[in-house]
């Protein structure tokens, strides 16, 4: 038995062909880019910029895009190069156990929950801020008590504690009934909302440029000092640590793109389509988050976003400052609640195809593979998600998931980076549809500047993720490593 055996490129390449027992291959280029686009725009830029703003970087937060841009592209290049060789479900993980050996595939596996399945749960809980919002100002009713739609480990100002977040765990169960019933239909339902998801971006960087406050605006990047958060954690704010910090936090808006490549096996002609989704839809939305962070951080001041805006802050800040743009608030808040659903799509999409693919190996139980008979969907590993999601959704603080989130993906994005060096050594003569450019400088740089974001979020985050990665070796103990097909291959 051994956990640094390799999965052999052959047998994972003849388990993609093997048409007969794979998934349904129904998706084209342009509808990954929408998958894409899809998973990308949500919580980080409508919930997280003003947290990263409040929080690291005040108005800064424009850089902060810009340096976790640059370590998504230098990631997405990496990506693309592994998906367009490797077009199998199963993402960084499925990579990983080719290139590194099936102890590292498992820890891989396994820090990509955080990145879908606990970023399902965050962005589950900006939705329930915004429904919310959407019964105060659109429906003009009350809106659902805090005691109901926040977690244990929040207070509100008035000192009432959190409950349980009903809003958050109601979304996550819609969305992973729907995706048991198959993807072509959400794939569709997605392509509608991503339209309206970008337009409303496109509106609030237009219309809100005439409301820049240029005070708001200076000085551009604070002075260093300390911000205390509610829960008491320290965060450095201003100065280059500033910006460092909040590119960890916003990177959040960039997650999702690698999502793209998890549904490989479900792609038409993968090798062509995977390069064109991954870094398509990278493209279009840096560009955007630039310009609306600017806007935002200018019609708003960082104040707002430490109090009254906290929760809701594209709402609140159109609102209380875009006057006679009512209409625009209410309209936003609809769009968003539609967005946020079709980034937990894509998310609970990529997790319950890693749970397809570990099931599959043997390192989580088998039934994790099993295909719906009818909708040949992995139904149950869609159910064991939502349990996991639920818990996260309904009982953990936004801020909290949303920064384990970030950190594991960085993580996750530092380890296929150094999966593209390492397979150019081992596996030279792989077909190579796509080629990370001047390798090993592109995706050693990736490596640099992910790991500064992870050094921005903090020892808090740093400790958060030994924890989780601590439980999973326990698991690879105790499960994986006795049970992998690999290392049984009586078992298959
Ligand atoms: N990028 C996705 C979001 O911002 C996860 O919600």
């Amino acid at each position: 038995m051994s956990i640094w055996k390799k999965k052999p490129l052959e047998k994972l390449l003849a388990e993609a062909a093997d048409s007969e027992k794979g998934l349904k291959r129904t998706l084209t280029a342009w509808s990954l880019v929408a998958l894409g686009v899809g998973a990308i725009i949500g919580a980080g830029l409508f919930v997280r910029t003003a947290t990263a703003a409040a929080q690291s970087a005040g108005p800064s937060v424009t850089i902060a895009f810009m340096v976790a841009a640059v370590g998504c592209a230098l990631a997405g290049l990496c990506y693309a190069e592994l998906s367009s060789s490797i077009p199998i479900a199963g993402s960084a993980y499925t990579y990983t156990y080719a290139t590194m050996g099936e102890f590292l595939a498992w820890i891989i596996g396994w820090d990509l929950i955080l990145e879908y399945a606990v970023g399902a749960a965050t962005v589950g809980i900006a939705w329930s801020e915004y429904l919310n919002d959407l019964l105060i100002n659109v429906v003009h009713t009350d809106p659902i008590p805090y005691a109901w739609s926040h977690s244990p480990f929040q207070t509100s100002a008035e000192g009432v504690h959190g409950i349980l977040n009903a809003p958050a765990l109601f979304i996550v169960s819609i969305i992973s009934l729907l995706l048991i019933k198959g993807i072509q239909e959400s794939a569709f339902i997605n392509g509608l909302i991503v339209i309206l998801k970008v337009a409303i971006v496109i509106l609030i960087i237009v219309i809100g440029w005439n409301f820049i406050n240029p005070v708001n605006h200076t000085p551009y990047i604070p002075q260093p000092s300390v911000f205390i958060d509610e829960h008491g954690i320290h965060h450095a704010y201003g100065g280059i640590m500033g910006i460092l910090g909040a590119a960890g936090t916003v990177f959040f808006a960039f997650i999702g793109f690698d999502a793209v490549s998890t549904a490989a096996q479900e792609t038409i002609n993968p090798k062509k389509a995977m390069p064109i989704g991954i870094l398509g839809s990278l493209v279009v939305c840096t560009f955007l988050y630039i310009l609306f962070a600017h806007v935002l951080t200018g019609v708003a001041t960082v104040e707002d976003f430490r109090t009254g805006g906290k929760e809701a802050s594209i709402a609140f800040a159109i609102n209380k400052y875009m006057i006679g743009y009512q209409w625009l608030g209410q309209f936003v808040t609809i769009a968003i609640l539609a967005g946020f659903s079709s980034v937990i799509l894509v998310l609970l999409l990529g997790q319950s195809r890693v749970f397809y693919a570990m099931g599959n190996d043997g390192l989580l139980p088998k039934m994790f593979s099993d295909l719906h008979p009818k909708y040949k969907t992995p139904y149950k590993a869609n159910i064991a998600i939502l349990i996991i999601v639920g818990l996260f959704a309904a009982f953990v603080p936004g801020d909290i998931v949303g920064d384990m989130t970030s950190i594991g993906t960085l993580f996750a994005f530092t380890l296929v980076c150094a999966a593209v060096i390492i397979l150019r050594k081992t596996e030279p003569n792989m077909v190579r549809e796509f080629r990370t450019p001047f390798v090993p400088v592109v995706p050693a740089l990736g490596i640099i500047v992910c790991l500064a974001m992870m050094y921005g979020l903090g020892w808090t985050n740093w400790t958060r993720l030994f924890i989780w990665m601590a439980i999973g070796i326990i698991i690879y103990y105790f499960y994986g490593r006795k049970n992998s097909t690999l290392n049984n291959p009586d078992k298959e």
